[in-house]
């Protein structure tokens, strides 16, 4: 078992960077117009919850990569000065301190991508907003329970051993090939929650079943080291054609340099998949206070009255 690089971390993370320049074909035609980033998880934009757990985790300055047909990103992180006024003069304060959230959340900055060239181009576009700290990077599919702390257990991970971390789940080897795939070697640390904490030896991204190093999967949380920036500048295009983030991350672990995983063991919504996202927003519908007990006593009577597997429904 190879013990960790230790060495100092370059100061504490306070920068995110969230890529939302994907055209999001798997929700087409719902997003031929609308961002995928804006789609409702109940009542708030995917992406609002991405911006609140950076925010949460200690992390307010949040740069978003953007692309073409991505203005109302824009437009939902930025004042509305007509409906405040027009919610005030109506009393509404519920509704008025819900716009009000989603422009103070966080300091929200936008750089645009220009080309379509990949996840490592798109966080090579925030080498300017990073300057020279670790940082870190979300990425908008993938909602992390705001009950559970995967970020903050990745920040202190770095802030105890340096290097980059990257977030990990076991999805077996038959869905692997959706993800960029992992070598590991265990160690005895577990993060704060009692997520386990590898060292990363080796990395492929979308890597066949039979060829994967595990079954253990990238899922869309990083903290990087400032030094990723350089290597994605050398780093050629590589699955799809697109300059891939696992790719750099794989040369670092090359140079020796430390890459650790946090194995997550609590929930995430993969909203990018409409399955997944349908079963999101049932979920944290049915949880929350005001719209959970009406959801959980339809559910229930709705269940109750499914067909069975293989009839059709009436
Ligand atoms: C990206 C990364 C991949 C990672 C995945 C997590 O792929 O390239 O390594 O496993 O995000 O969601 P994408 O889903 O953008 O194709």
């Amino acid at each position: 078992m190879s013990s960790p690089t230790v060495r100092p971390a370059l100061g504490p993370a306070t920068k995110a960077v969230i890529p939302v320049a994907g055209m999001g074909t798997r929700f087409l035609p719902a997003t031929k117009s609308v961002p995928k980033e804006l789609l409702p998880v109940v009542d708030r934009p995917a992406l609002q919850y991405i911006v609140e757990e950076a925010a949460r985790a200690g992390l307010p300055e949040v740069l978003m990569v953007t692309g073409r047909n991505k203005a109302a990103i824009e437009d939902h992180f930025d004042r509305y000065p007509e409906l405040e006024t027009a919610l005030e003069k109506k009393g509404d304060v519920d509704r008025l301190a819900a716009v009000n959230e989603s422009t103070d959340i966080a300091q929200v900055h936008f750089v645009r991508q220009g080309e379509a060239k990949g996840l490592g181009h798109a966080v090579l576009q925030a080498a300017a907003f990073v300057g020279d700290a670790p940082f870190a990077v979300l990425l908008g599919d993938d909602l992390i329970d705001a009950r559970d702390h995967l970020l903050e257990q990745m920040l202190a991970v770095q802030a105890e051993h340096g290097g980059s971390v990257i977030a990990l789940l076991d999805v077996g080897l038959e869905n692997i090939d959706k993800y960029g795939a992992v070598a590991v070697e265990p160690r005895e640390q577990t993060g704060g929650d009692g997520d386990v904490v590898v060292t990363v030896t080796g990395l492929v991204e979308k890597p066949p079943a039979d060829e994967a190093p595990s079954s253990l999967a990238i899922i869309g949380r990083y903290v990087l080291a400032p030094e990723i920036f350089a290597v994605l500048r050398e780093t050629a295009p590589g699955r799809g054609g697109e300059i891939q983030l696992t790719d750099a991350l794989a040369t670092l672990v090359e140079r020796g340099e430390p890459v650790h995983g946090v194995v997550f063991s609590g929930r995430r919504y993969d909203t990018g998949d409409r399955l997944d996202y349908l079963k999101a927003v049932v979920r944290l519908a049915s949880e929350r206070d005001d719209l959970g007990p009406p959801m959980r006593a339809f559910l229930r009577e709705f269940v109750a009255g499914l067909p069975a597997e293989g009839a059709s429904p009436s």
